[in-house]
């Protein structure tokens, strides 16, 4: 049983003995790269939008959340064709292990589009899916991508409202558009 209790990451001058050193985690994470404790400091996490993927991971991860499985030669191309890949991963020094991702496709200056976002079932309902997407949208602001779409089921619908998504005018495609 994980206790991942509700602490947010990024609080300005939030500082935690176990953290990463600034070198270390640019190593093995990369630039970037965002660190997340849970409540009682025995779980790191991290958010990269450069560390690369274990495809056979990055496919189990979405299998394990109950989407179908793809080629994986397929699944390499949607990904080097992707703008921007953001994964979470539950911090071992050794083996790091992927428990998030979404990717973006896009023109790459005004438009993006989120598909695949994902939280590995034992960590859903901690709030690390809100702060996958809140990572991503950084990510996207940061290179001056303000449209944001994407597409979601019916039954996350209230996930994405809860940040700050509209549903599109007619509100029955359920396709969302960023507001801010
Ligand atoms: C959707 C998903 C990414 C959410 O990740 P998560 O880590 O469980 O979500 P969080 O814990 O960050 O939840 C944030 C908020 O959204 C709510 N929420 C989470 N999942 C929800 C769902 N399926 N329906 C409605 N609300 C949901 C939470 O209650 C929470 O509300 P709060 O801020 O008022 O406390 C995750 O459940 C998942 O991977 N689902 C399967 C794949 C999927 O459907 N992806 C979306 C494709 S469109």
């Amino acid at each position: 049983m994980i206790n991942l209790g509700s602490k947010k990451i990024g609080m300005p001058g939030w500082k935690n003995e176990n953290m990463l050193s600034d070198e270390t985690l640019k190593n093995i994470y990369g630039q970037q790269a965002l660190q997340y404790f849970n409540e009682d400091n025995t779980s790191l996490f991290v958010f990269s939008n450069s560390k690369s993927f274990d495809l056979i991971e990055l496919e189990q991860l979405l299998q394990a959340v109950g989407w179908g499985r793809r080629p994986l030669r397929r699944v390499k191309r949607a990904l080097d064709n992707s703008l921007l890949k953001v994964g979470l991963w539950q911090h071992d020094p050794k083996f790091p292990r992927l428990i998030g991702f979404a990717r973006c496709t896009g023109d790459g200056f005004i438009d993006a589009t989120i598909w695949d976002v994902a939280i590995n079932p034992v960590y859903q309902g901690y709030g690390l899916g809100k702060e996958l997407m809140s990572y991503l949208m950084r990510c996207l602001k940061r290179e001056g991508i303000s449209r944001v779409t994407l597409f979601a089921d019916s039954d996350v619908i209230t996930f994405y409202k809860r940040q700050g998504w509209t549903l599109e005018p007619k509100g029955n495609k359920c396709a969302f558009w960023y507001s801010n």
